[in-house]
């Protein structure tokens, strides 16, 4: 290639591909081994392990999270091994590999790698659990109604389909206690009831649900349970050997900050008579469940394999660390916004009502307005709520923020609420 088509591919396929081959993202040193209490410096240097520029402030982990440096570079690394060398001999090892994430799933939730699928989310999590329970005309399922679509539409679809009822518990505002949701659960439940679904904790206000309580309320009554954990996977330190579900989901690229497009189902040992597979092709996992529940053709092997990485990045950091740490940002934002005259929080701060899912209204601002000036003039990234029922900014942070974002959160929030948006 001469110089000028050098120059040509160059302005076609930008420069970087060519001039730069390298594999490793820069950052400023290694993580630090975790103290035993963590200070600002230990949490700074954990977020320098990601490559979002310093001054943005992601506060929406309840949507999606960066992945860590180390986890794209697994992604990158084996990516790049399968695509230079596409055969099955070549590949055999990205099998293994993704045997090595069901295995760090299963220690991560605390289970047997035998009870682990590896899906695409929590959405298609979910959907297997709604689509394999067989149901039928005069069955009842007890949701809530904050479930997330994927659990809430999922279920009503698939009611007009099978002929089975779905009920929904009703989410009061602020939340009213673990001991309010196991009693109104108990309160609805008909010897109709086959399945209780129900988020850990939701994505629209925040509200913990007490996982431990209502699964044991189902067990004891032979129903089924699903829980969504979207929002607690890689943010709490849980404990699925402790919880009891017959289902359990999640994603990757949520609280995790695993890559795009990984999820798991968790399906109890116990429970896995009582659920078909919906999906049947080839590839599937190596061991339990997966054997039946995975065969969902060709895989992102890469990706499953940067998967487990992240669940390895998280365990070194320290998962109780990384929930403590989630709920004091949480708790410092709920503080700094309880003084900003006219914000009402929807989220209540009791620890046991929810964890870093914030949520609250900007008095009469437009939220939509105010989330752009703050994205656009202050560089905070956050979610918006919209509609009439508990609108508002949905603030989530996690273990890659600093107290100087809650700072700078706060106050531009008050200066906005001052001076208008
Ligand atoms: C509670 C809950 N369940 C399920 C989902 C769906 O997750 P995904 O898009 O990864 O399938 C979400 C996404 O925000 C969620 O918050």
């Amino acid at each position: 290639m001469n110089r000028r088509e050098f120059a040509r591919l160059l302005a076609i396929g930008g420069a970087a591909p060519f001039v730069s081959p390298k594999v490793a993202w820069a950052r400023p040193s290694d993580l630090p081994p975790t103290p035993a209490s963590p200070d600002e410096k230990f949490w700074t240097a954990v977020r320098d392990q990601f490559v979002m520029p310093k001054d943005l402030a992601m506060l929406n982990a309840a949507n999606l999270c960066p992945s860590s440096a180390p986890v794209l570079e697994t992604l990158y690394k084996f990516t790049k091994d399968m695509d230079q060398d596409p055969s099955f001999d070549n590949r055999a090892k990205l099998g293994d590999g993704r045997e090595t994430t069901r295995k760090l799933l299963a220690e991560f939730l605390r289970v047997t790698p035998e009870e682990i699928v590896i899906t695409r989310n929590t959405s298609e999590s979910n959907n297997l659990v709604s689509t394999g329970i067989d149901l039928k005309a005069g069955d009842e399922v007890l949701l809530t109604a904050d479930n997330h679509p994927s659990n809430h539409t999922a279920w009503q679809e698939k009611a007009k389909r099978f002929g089975f009822t779905v009920k929904d518990v009703p989410v009061p505002n602020p939340h009213p206690g673990p001991e309010h949701y196991v009693e109104a659960f108990r309160k609805m439940i008909t010897p109709q009831t086959k399945v209780i679904s129900f988020t850990h904790l939701t994505s629209t206000v925040g509200d913990l649900f007490p996982a431990k309580e209502l699964c044991k309320l189902a067990r004891d009554r032979g129903i089924l349970s699903l829980v969504d954990g979207a929002q607690t996977f890689g943010l709490m330190d849980v404990d699925l050997s402790d919880m009891q579900p017959d289902f359990y989901s999640g994603s990757a690229h949520k609280w995790p900050c695993g890559p795009k497009e990984n999820g798991v189902l968790y399906i109890n040992k116990a429970s896995q008579a009582k659920i078909w597979a919906s999906i049947f092709s080839a590839y599937p996992g190596r061991v339990g469940v997966s054997k039946t529940f995975e065969g969902f053709g060709q895989r992102d092997e890469p990706a499953m394999i940067a998967f487990g990485e992240a669940l390895t990045f998280q365990t070194k950091i320290g998962r109780a660390q990384i929930e403590k740490r989630s709920r004091e940002l949480t708790q410092a934002l709920i503080a700094g916004l309880k003084k900003v005259d006219g914000v009402k929080i929807w989220t209540s701060p009791d620890p046991t009502r929810t964890v870093a899912v914030l949520s609250f209204q900007p008095g009469n601002l437009d939220v939509r307005k105010l989330s752009l000036a703050l994205y656009q003039k202050d560089h905070i990234g956050c979610a918006t709520r919209g509609g009439t029922d508990r609108p508002g900014i949905r603030l989530s942070p996690h273990f890659y923020n600093t107290m100087a974002d809650v700072d700078r959160t706060v106050a531009a929030i008050k200066t906005y609420m001052a001076s208008g948006v």
